[in-house]
């Protein structure tokens, strides 16, 4: 089967074309919405996605040599993210699957980042530590559910390290810039670190950081070494506790976060002193992509899950443990 998946809960319009037999990512269009600041009004994102569908479409169908004609299903992400974004992924979905007479699938977004990795990697049953700018959550397989075994109390992760950098004056996006840092700092500074069971927080460090940035006490470099240190070693604490709580023994990384080097080494160290293995996708398929909704798409269609175009609205509140889980 040929699957077309759509993935458009947020910043990145994306298109891909998924091949099930020989298990391959045929194309993986992602289209990105920039600003300067990394603020973002919906409705302007929207008119970007809007904008981006056609040329992205065109381009996903070229890179995988495949007439629009053959594609045997459609896939997208009805939830959760932005009301704005996800109307205009739905909108396509609808469209082209009336057009072309084919079967429709609703992918949950977050659902999406496991499956991926047991799709491209030899993960079977891996807790996901899904780590990009609005979400932070442990998710993992339990009784015929993915489950949220942690999450942030507050805020995401990567908006925390954006609006770090900003304050610091390192531009947008904020992770990179701060990973590029951190390999020059020297010297470890005392930040709060707070682990809630298995959840994390880190408002009470938001707030720590722009008075030791106001204070002009401390170095640019130190602070962003201080900072990933702190902020992965929680992150990878409530991931160690997952899998201790699940007897899971596969670590897998998602979202854009998890594109820094230094939390994949800290999550390499964890498993192999717990006799576990850490799959770790290349960046392309570990930020917002639609080849995760594809791929998704595909496995719930096979388990005979479709969508019909009466309950294909948008599902911007959906919870990860919403999702009957038909297809393992
Ligand atoms: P979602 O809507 O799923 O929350 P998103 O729209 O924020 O996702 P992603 O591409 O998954 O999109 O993640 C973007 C975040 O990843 C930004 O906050 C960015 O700073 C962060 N990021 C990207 N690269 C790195 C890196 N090397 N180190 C740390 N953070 C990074
Ligand atoms: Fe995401």
């Amino acid at each position: 089967m040929i699957c077309l998946g759509i993935e458009s809960t947020a910043h990145t319009l994306g298109i891909s074309i998924i091949n099930d037999k020989s298990k391959r990512v045929l194309s993986n269009i992602i289209n990105a919405y920039k600003t300067k600041t990394g603020g973002i009004v919906p409705s302007r994102v929207a008119d970007h996605h809007a904008e981006a569908v056609k040329p992205a479409l065109r381009k996903a169908l070229e890179k995988a040599r495949i007439n629009i004609t053959n594609i045997d299903l459609i896939a997208f992400s009805q939830g959760p993210g932005l009301g704005h974004t996800l109307r205009i992924g739905a909108g396509l979905a609808r469209s082209l699957s009336v057009l072309l007479k084919k079967p429709l699938v609703g992918v949950n977004h977050c659902i999406a980042h496991l499956e991926i990795g047991r799709f491209l990697t030899r993960a079977e049953d891996p807790v996901l530590l899904y780590v990009s700018g609005a979400n932070t959550q442990v998710i993992a397989y339990e009784a015929g559910r993915y489950r949220v075994f942690g999450e942030t109390l507050d805020l995401g992760v990567g908006n925390f390290l954006d609006g770090f950098a900003r304050e610091l004056g390192l531009g947008f996006p904020g992770g990179p810039r701060i990973e590029e840092f951190a390999k020059k700092g020297k010297e470890y500074i005392k930040l709060p670190y707070s682990v809630k069971g298995m959840d994390i927080s880190l408002g009470g460090l938001d707030t720590n950081l722009k008075q030791k940035i106001r204070s002009g006490k401390y170095s640019k470099t130190d602070l962003c070494f201080s900072v990933q240190e702190t902020v992965f070693a929680m992150l990878v604490e409530v991931a160690e506790r997952a899998m201790a709580h699940t007897g899971k023994n596969e670590l897998l990384l998602g979202g854009g976060v998890a594109c820094n080097k230094r939390l994949q080494e800290m999550c390499r160290i964890m498993t192999r002193e717990r006799g576990a293995k850490t799959f770790i996708l290349p960046n392309e398929f570990l930020v917002d992509n639609a080849a995760m909704i594809g791929i998704t798409g595909l496995e719930m269609y096979k388990a005979g899950m479709s969508t019909s175009l009466r309950d294909a609205g948008i599902r911007p509140y959906e919870r990860t443990d919403d999702v009957r889980v038909e297809w393992r």
